[in-house]
C-alpha cells in the first residue's frame, strides 16, 4: 500500500487546511496510507508522535478553518545534511516514500533538495548501520509533489497560490472599514499591506478599493521624482472633490534605485501636502482567518490532482508542482517555476522592472 505524507510549511495561509483535507481523503479514496507531518519540516525531522497517520474523519471540518491545523515551521535542521538525515530515517522508518508539501518556493525547493540527496541518505543509512539494506530497498525513490500555499502570490508560472485570494479579500474588506472613517474626517491613510518582495497584494488590493496611489517592488517609482508625483496626484484628486486620500504600500516597495520606501516616507509627503494623516499596517490579520470559497475550491482541486501526480510519479519525472494557470489545474515541473520566481528577484536587482513584471503570473502582467 502506498504511503504518502502531506506537510505544510513557511509561512501559513488560508487554503491550507482544505489542501491537507483534500490530499488525505483523495489519498484514501486512491488506496493509500496518509500521513500528516506536524510542524512542517521540523517533524520529518522528530518522527515520532508527529508523524501520524490521517484516517477520513481526521480532517472533518478542515474547509472552513483559517491557518494550518497540522502546524508549520521554519525548521533550522532540515536545512542541515544532518537533520535531513534523520528526515529520511523517520520516512523509512514509517514506510513514506511520497511527500505532498504546501508552502512557499523555499519550502518547495528545500523538498526538491531532499529529493535529489535521497540516494546518498539512504546510503548513508545503510553504511552507518541505521538500516539494512532490505529496509532500504522498497524506497529507492522519494516522490515530491508542491502545493503553493503563500497568501503572496509570488511563485511565478501558476495564476494564483493557495491564500493568495484570501488575503487580498481581508486586505480590501479592511480598506473598505478604514474608507468609512477616512471619509469622516477627510483624512489620508498609508496602508501597508504584506507580500514580502511581491506586489500583487499591493496591487490588487489598490485596484479593489480605489487606493489613490499604489507602490510595489515590480513596478518602482523614480527615486527623485516620487514624493512630487504622489503629491500631484493626491492633490489632484482633492481638488477634484475627495475627501479621503488612500495610498498602498507594499511592504517590500522600493524606488528605481532599489532603496526601500516605508510607510513613513509616503506619510511624510501626505503630512507636508497638508493633509491629517495616519498609517495602518495591516498586519497577520492579512494570513488568519477563513479561506474564501476561490482558495477553498483551488486547495481542493489541486490536493486531488497532488496525489494523482504522487501516483503517476516516475524517477524520471522531475519533481511537479500543482499550479493553475487559465482556470486549469496544471502540474508544472517545480524548479522551473523557482527558477523563474528568483529570476524576479534577480530582475528587480539589476533595475530589469518590465522583466520582473513579465516573470509574475500572467493576469500579474497584463
Ligand atoms: O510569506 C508570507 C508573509 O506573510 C509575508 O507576506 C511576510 O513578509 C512574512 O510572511 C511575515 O512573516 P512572519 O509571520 O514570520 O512575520
Amino acid at each position: 500500500k502506498k504511503k504518502i505524507a502531506i506537510m505544510t510549511s513557511g509561512g501559513d495561509a488560508p487554503g491550507m487546511n482544505p489542501a491537507v483535507r483534500a490530499v488525505v481523503r483523495a489519498g484514501i479514496y486512491h488506496g493509500c496510507d496518509v500521513f500528516a507531518v506536524y510542524e512542517g519540516y521540523e517533524g520529518l525531522v522528530k518522527g515520532g508522535d508527529l508523524l501520524k497517520q490521517m484516517e477520513w474523519n481526521d480532517v472533518r471540518n478542515y474547509l472552513s478553518l483559517g491557518g494550518t491545523n497540522i502546524g508549520t515551521a521554519r525548521s533550522a535542521r532540515f536545512r542541515e545534511r544532518e537533520g535531513r538525515l534523520l528526515a529520511a530515517y523517520n520516512m523509512i522508518r514509517n514506510g513514506i516514500d511520497a511527500l505532498v508539501v504546501c508552502g512557499g518556493d523555499g519550502s518547495l525547493t528545500g523538498a526538491d533538495l531532499f529529493r535529489s540527496e535521497w540516494p546518498l541518505l539512504t546510503q548513508e543509512l545503510i553504511d552507518t548501520g541505521k538500516l539494512t539494506k532490505k529496509e532500504v530497498e522498497p524506497y529507492k525513490h522519494l516522490t515530491i509533489v508542491g502545493l503553493v500555499g503563500s497568501i503572496d502570490n509570488d511563485m511565478s508560472q501558476t495564476d494564483a497560490t493557495i491564500g493568495a485570494y484570501s488575503s487580498l479579500e481581508r486586505i480590501s474588506e479592511m480598506v473598505d472599514y478604514i474608507d468609512a472613517t477616512a471619509l469622516s474626517h477627510s483624512r489620508a491613510f498609508v496602508v501597508e499591506v504584506m507580500g514580502r518582495h511581491c506586489g500583487w497584494l499591493g496591487l490588487m488590493s489598490g485596484l479593489a478599493t480605489g487606493a489613490d496611489f499604489i507602490f510595489i517592488p515590480e513596478r518602482p517609482p523614480k527615486a527623485g521624482q516620487w514624493k512630487q508625483e504622489l503629491t500631484e496626484t493626491c492633490h489632484r484628486h482633492r481638488q477634484k472633490g475627495k475627501r479621503k486620500t488612500i495610498v498602498i504600500v507594499a511592504e517590500g516597495a522600493i524606488d528605481d534605485q532599489l532603496n526601500p520606501i516605508s510607510s513613513d516616507d509616503v506619510k511624510q509627503v501626505l503630512v507636508d501636502l497638508g493633509l491629517d494623516t495616519r498609517t495602518t499596517i495591516l498586519g497577520h490579520v492579512q494570513r488568519g482567518g477563513t479561506a474564501v470559497a476561490y482558495d477553498r475550491m483551488l486547495a481542493t482541486l489541486q490536493g486531488v490532482e497532488a496525489i494523482k501526480a504522487v501516483l503517476e510519479a516516475s524517477p524520471e519525472i522531475p519533481s511537479p508542482m500543482i499550479g493553475i494557470v487559465e482556470n486549469k489545474i496544471v502540474r508544472l515541473p517545480l524548479m522551473d517555476a523557482v527558477k523563474a520566481t528568483k529570476s524576479v528577484a534577480e530582475a528587480i536587482e539589476n533595475k530589469d522592472f518590465d522583466r520582473a513584471m513579465e516573470l509574475r503570473d500572467s493576469h500579474f502582467a497584463d
